[in-house]
């Protein structure tokens, strides 16, 4: 299968397109220089260029961490374009082929709003509903739509936002952060296995980290 792997040079969309590439998928893996989520016109071109895949994932950079009284005018529209609207365009307008999957990287703050992190609570949440919007038609194609939502994984950018790691990974049930892998192989196991029936679901990844049931 063709596969399309958004913020796919580094991280989590790095360990997806691994997995994908060791089943030997035909893996694109594409990173800012490629796609600027933010930037509606690189996104208009990249869906050009890409316009049907069998594989698609919904992946990009993170906002800062910032409280809501902290996000500037200029910030709320960037991250408006990064995180929700350059990735409902991309629903729209590249064709996933019947029988393909979706898979979308938001964040377990989806679930739970994080002060320290409003931009993310904000737009995360709000493409979620489209994206489980989405998820009703395209079953229609059997196309399977899974969003997963991480907690803390040891990436670059965790590395780089976290301020004090040895007292939260020390707070965290498992006792340690997740491991992209760990997502990769989520996903490869899911076409692999041609799991199909568990879509418009959100799998929080987070090791039990979060409170709520469902
Ligand atoms: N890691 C976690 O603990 C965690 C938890 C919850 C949510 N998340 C979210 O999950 C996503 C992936 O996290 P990660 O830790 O794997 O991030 P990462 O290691 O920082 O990788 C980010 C990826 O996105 C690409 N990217 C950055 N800015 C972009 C832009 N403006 N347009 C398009 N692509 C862009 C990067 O490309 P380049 O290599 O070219 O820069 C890279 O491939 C992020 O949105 C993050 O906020 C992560």
């Amino acid at each position: 299968m063709k596969a399309i792997v958004m913020g796919g040079t580094r991280g989590i969309g790095d360990a997806i397109s691994d997995s994908l590439r060791r089943q030997s998928h035909d893996v694109i893996s594409v990173g800012h220089h490629d796609i600027n989520t933010s930037d509606l016109d690189s996104v208009r071109r990249f869906i050009h260029n890409n316009p049907q895949t069998d594989i698609l994932v919904l992946n990009t950079g993170g906002p800062p961490p910032k409280k809501f009284t902290d996000v500037t005018e200029q910030e709320w529209l960037k991250y408006h374009n990064q995180l929700f609207l350059s990735f409902v365009l991309i629903l729209q307008g590249i064709k996933v082929n019947r029988g393909g999957y979706i898979f979308l990287i938001s964040s377990s703050v989806v679930k739970e709003p994080n002060s320290n992190l409003a931009i993310s609570s904000a737009y995360r949440a709000a493409f979620v509903e489209i994206f489980k919007l989405a998820s009703r038609e395209l079953a229609t194609h059997d196309i399977s739509c899974i969003n997963i939502a991480p907690g803390l994984i040891s990436t670059d950018r965790t590395l780089e936002i976290m301020k004090d790691m040895e007292a939260d990974i020390s707070s965290l049930p498992m006792g340690r952060m997740g491991k992209p892998s760990e997502i990769g192989d989520f996903v490869g196991a899911i076409v692999e296995r041609e799991i199909k029936y568990l879509s418009g679901v959100t799998v929080t990844f987070d090791g039990a980290s979060s409170v709520h049931v469902f």
